[in-house]
Parts: structure tokens; sequence; C-alpha cells
């Protein structure tokens, strides 16, 4: 109570460096979600907010602790392949701290309001004519080769401040409920998240501070046209089988290699949790339902209520669960999205009569 840092810093003892290069992040909220809640019918919901991180999404928490461990070790070129959201991050935080970043983007795949974040705190952006795993590979080569220090979700440090959600996520649904959750339904793209939120909840039983039986079932979703997680989860593999050919209007998640799947596929196991894959308008409608509570967030976020919504209905989720849905993203990181599934702008004759008229016949539908 008394540490005066940011969200993940407030937990620096389960983190490698007492602070870090910190805008700050963390201190995210977990909104009630009452007419969802109803709708989709659980006991409870709530859903965690990690676009109101600096940057507007959850890879603040990871970017604050890999950077300073990129100070430490003295690199002056930092990089990561990204579909949008680490790139911000890294370019914000890379700025934050005074170095050089590089980014490696698949051409024509990420949505306008993360590019002109990287563009603005000065990355070097280059747009490869290729999916984001590919992207990936070449600064996998980058960084084995000694040319930049890798800031993607491979680099374990990043997962550390990651698991902050999780310790975020218990405190806070504890003192509210008296108890924790039973379920955290998360969206999956490289599995980074999953991973770092078992790597908490590892942590947690293994201090004494919960019970193996606290532990919430992690629970991932992925859009069907990118969802090698849930075709190993299904056909029980120890690793993710590469889908080449990916797509998805959730293109954070447009994702065919999740490089973290051997850490976090026990996860999900483990815990009694499982994955399952939505459709684009699933994804839509699930982005729809959060906005009409007054909670913005982009469609990858929005997988994660729309696979909850789906395992309900199948009854794999029961009514008398509490769950938290996490929403990894603003909406204002994909505008375009947004104006696509929302209300069209009316266009109207600049009069008192004409607004009038437009409106009454609208309201007599
Ligand atoms: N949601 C959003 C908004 C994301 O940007 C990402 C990943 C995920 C979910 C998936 O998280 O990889 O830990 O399973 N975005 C990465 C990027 C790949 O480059 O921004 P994960």
């Amino acid at each position: 109570d008394e540490f005066e840092g940011s969200g993940v810093w407030r937990y620096n003892a389960a983190l490698p460096f007492e602070e870090g290069v910190t805008l700050p992040e963390g201190d995210t909220p977990l909104h009630e979600m009452p007419r969802l809640e109803d709708d989709i019918g659980v006991d409870s919901l709530r859903v965690k907010h990690e676009g109101m991180n600096p940057t507007g999404s959850f890879k603040d928490r990871g970017m604050t602790v890999g950077v300073r461990v990129a100070q430490e070790v003295g690199v002056d070129r930092l990089a990561c392949a990204s579909t949008g959201n680490t790139s911000a991050a890294l370019a914000a935080y890379g700025a934050r701290g005074g170095m050089e970043t590089l980014v490696l983007l698949p051409a024509g795949k990420v949505a306008a309001g993360k590019i002109a974040q990287a563009s603005l705190h000065r990355a070097r952006i280059l747009e490869v004519d290729g999916n984001f795993d590919q992207c990936l590979d070449i600064v996998q080569d980058l960084a084995q080769r000694g040319e930049a220090y890798l800031l993607n979700s491979l680099n374990p440090f990043r997962l550390e401040g990651q698991k902050t959600i999780g310790l975020e996520i218990m405190e806070e649904f504890y003192a509210d409920h008296g108890e924790y959750p039973d379920r955290i339904v998360l969206p999956v793209g490289n599995a980074g998240n999953t991973a770092a939120l078992y790597k908490c909840f590892r942590e947690l039983v293994k201090a004494g501070a919960i019970t193996e039986e606290q532990v919430p079932k992690l629970t991932g979703v992925q859009a069907e046209g990118a969802a090698p997680m849930v075709e190993a989860i299904e056909e029980g593999y120890e690793d993710t089988r590469r889908w080449e050919d990916v797509e998805t209007r959730a293109t954070a998640i447009r994702i065919g290699n999740p490089v973290n799947a051997p850490k976090a596929l026990p996860g999900i196991r483990a815990t009694g949790g499982t994955a399952v894959a939505v459709s684009d308008e699933e994804i839509t409608e699930a982005q729809r339902d959060i906005a009409g509570e007054g909670v913005g967030v982009e469609p990858a976020s929005a997988a994660s209520v729309a696979g909850l919504r789906k395992l309900r209905n199948e009854g794999v989720v029961d009514s008398d669960e509490s769950v938290v849905c996490l929403t990894t993203g603003h909406l204002l990181k994909d505008p375009d999205a947004a104006a696509e599934a929302g209300n069209a702008p009316e266009p109207v004759e600049n009069s008192t009569e004409a607004v009038l008229e437009l409106i009454e016949e609208r309201s007599s539908v």
C-alpha cells in the first residue's frame, strides 16, 4: 500500500527488479457487466479492461519489465514482430528508455491506431510482405545474429510483467466477492498471456497464497480462421501445428504459430480450462455487446466474451460460474473495425427542422 509505483511495480516482489521503465502501467478497471451477465447467464461476469493501459493494451505490462532488462543488458536496438499492439508498446517504452526501436509488421494487416502509435513514438517501421509468423521468424534471426534485442513474448521477462494481470484480478475479485473467480477467459494469439497467467497461478499456489482448487480455469479463445491452439487442445497435441494461412477481422490474433503454446497448453489443461474458436460475426456481435455497456474494446478483445457466450450455450460453462473476461486492447486501436460494427453517421441538412424530421422518422420505426 505504501508503494507509489505503477500497478505492475506494486508487485515487484514477483518481478526481477524493484522498478522499471514506467509510464505507468497496470491498475486497470475490472468492470461489472450487469446486462451481459444476465444475457449470457452466468452467476458473475467481470471484464478486466487491459485497453486502459498507457498505450491501450496489456503489452505495456510486459514492456515495462522487458525494456528495463534491455537497459541492464546494455543493448541499443530493440526489435519485435507485431500484429500491432506489441509494436506500439515497444515504441513507447523504448522511447521512454531512450532506445532505438525496430518493428516488423505484416503489410496491410495492422490496425490504423497501432501503426500511428509506433510511428509517432519514433519506431523504425518495416512492413513485410508476409504474415505475423513470418515477421517473427525474421526478428528471431536478427536476434540470433546479435543485431537486435528481441522483445516479443518469446522473451521471458515480458511474461513476468504480464503475470500482474493475474495478481490484479485475484486481488480485486476477492475484495469484491470474498472468493476467487472460477474462470478467466482470454483471447489467444501467441499464447503469451495464457502462459503468463499460468505462471502467476503456479507461483501463488507455491507461495501458499491460494490452493490448487482456487486456480481459475484458463480458457482461451481464438478466431476460427486462426485457431491452432484450439486444434491442439481438441487433438491432444503437446505443441501446435503451424497454420500457414490465417485470416480474421481480429487482426491482433491473426497468428498461425503460437510460439508460447508449449507453456500455455499445459496451463489450459492443468486448470481444467479449454479453448474455443469463434467466428468473425460472433466477435463483432460481442464487440457491440461490450460497447453497449459503455466499454470500448478492439475485435480481438471481444473474442473473450464471444467465446464465453459460445461455451455457455454449449453447456461447457455452468450458470453458477463466476467469470472474468480479459479485454486486451482499446476500441481506438482499430477505428475502422469500430466504425464498421457500429451505427453509421447519417448526413442531415443544416437546420433544426431537418434534424427533427430525421430523428422522428427514426424513432417511429
Ligand atoms: N489481444 C490483443 C489486443 C493482442 O494485441 C494480442 C497479441 C492478443 C490478444 C493475444 O495475446 O499473444 O499473448 O496470446 N498481440 C501481439 C502483437 C501478437 O504483436 O501485438 P497473446
